[in-house]
């Protein structure tokens, strides 16, 4: 089974005669759950209008690179970070050269020369066209790029033509990108993740807490189970709803979340810590609530509490342990204290004193510090930093 749920898709839609079938295409994905949003090509808009492929995706569509408006809002870099896949549907052969070229002399180019997403192409054309030596040349360079093709199929073509270079079924094209998210790399593993911040009680109705939103350990909860790894979500409270497919412990303070890895540790093969536990709590919860009172000052005595990714890091079978740390001065430093201080295989260091990245964000970018080397991943989708994470742990597992 497998679904688009979550999945943020920008479509791209060339000039070929099977742009009326994107408009299917957008209500194709939604039927999997995606959030579509459509980039064309001046030659795309001679075949289909903007304004359908508006409506249908319940967003403006994108059509200028140079527009001073557009880039004020959202322009190329943002719609690049913003998507998860890219499916360009249908790929005209002269977009699918562009591509190989690597030109951006358009938005739609642009956008593909700045993302980190996968991107995918479903080429669309009159049989002599697709078979053409040059067009073949582009698709093997496409392949040689790691841009991932769907179709074409073989059959009657508008032009009269029979053969090769008709565009696949909208269903079918949807069902193959939803297939894209689903790597395998994890197989036969089971992963645990903290997410989310914890709270930590003063009284009945007050508590210490942080601004962790969860969404990092919600997203790789749902990279993980895509990979196919048994996944166990330990989560503080957050306003998410409980990924599909994912096992949920909804905990409170950091001494539930502690017992609760503990209690999951048994066969762990990868252990994620995103929590943004709290260091202390206040070491007696008041039973009744604190009044105000004639006081000016208030002191409460806070004890230090467990600290569950160094538990875990020490615990015999050990799992593959990894840490992130959210810092907001000497980001680096810090991280790598942290790694080998708790004998972690990997943190993902994170920097929040940036507001348009990190907590509460939808996009985030990390340095992720191994025992011999440091990796930058540049801003990106917290979906798609996801994904990153968790092919490189599959590779450092296998
Ligand atoms: C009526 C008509 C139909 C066309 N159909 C296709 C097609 O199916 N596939 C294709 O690759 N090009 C087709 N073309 C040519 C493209 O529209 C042309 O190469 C254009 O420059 C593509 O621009 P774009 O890649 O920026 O969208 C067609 C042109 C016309 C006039």
């Amino acid at each position: 089974m497998s679904s688009l749920n979550n999945k943020h898709i920008l479509l791209g839609v060339t000039g070929g005669i099977a742009a009326y079938k994107s408009a299917e295409i957008i209500r194709r994905l939604q039927d999997q759950g995606a959030e579509v949003r459509v980039v064309m090509t001046a030659a795309a808009q001679e075949f289909i209008t903007p304004l359908t492929m508006q409506a249908l995706s319940g967003h403006p569509v994108h059509t200028t690179l140079l527009d001073p408006e557009a880039e004020a809002g959202m322009g190329h870099i943002a719609l690049a970070r913003w998507a998860d896949l890219l499916l360009i549907a249908p790929a005209s052969a002269d977009f699918m050269a562009r591509l190989a070229q690597g030109k951006g002399d358009d938005l739609l180019s642009t956008v593909c020369l700045a993302t980190a997403a996968t991107i995918c192409v479903a080429p669309a054309m009159n049989q002599a066209m697709w078979r053409n030596a040059a067009t073949q040349n582009n698709l093997a360079q496409l392949q040689r790029q790691g841009v991932v093709t769907v179709g074409p199929d073989t059959g009657s073509q508008a032009c009269g033509d029979v053969g090769p270079g008709r565009m696949l079924e909208p269903a079918a094209i949807a069902a193959h990108c939803a297939g894209l998210f689903d790597t395998g790399s994890l197989a036969g593993k089971r992963v645990v993740i903290t997410a989310g911040p914890t709270r930590e009680a003063l009284d009945p109705v007050r508590y210490i807490s942080n601004h962790s939103s969860g969404k990092m350990g919600y997203a790789l909860a749902e990279a993980a189970r895509e990979a196919g790894a048994t996944t166990v979500l330990i989560s503080g409270p957050t306003h998410l709803p409980s990924p599909e497919r994912v096992t949920l412990l909804p905990v409170v303070s950091a001494e539930e979340m502690y017992a609760a890895s503990l209690q999951a540790l048994p066969d762990c093969d990868v252990f994620i810590a995103t929590a943004a536990v709290a260091d202390y709590r206040p070491d007696q919860a008041a039973a009744q609530k604190i009044k105000k009172g004639e006081r000016d000052t208030l002191v409460i005595e806070l004890v230090k509490n467990p600290d569950i990714v160094a538990a875990m890091a020490a615990h015999t079978p050990k799992p593959f342990t990894v840490g992130f740390a959210a810092e907001t001065e000497r980001v680096i430093d810090y991280a790598r204290d942290k790694l080998e201080r708790k004998q972690l295989d990997l943190v993902v260091a994170n920097d929040v004193s940036r507001s348009d990245i990190g907590f509460n964000s939808d996009e985030n970018a990390v340095t992720l510090v191994w025992p011999q080397r440091e990796e930058n991943l540049s801003r990106r989708s917290k979906h798609q930093l996801a994904r990153d994470l968790v092919e490189r742990i599959a590779r450092q597992l296998a």
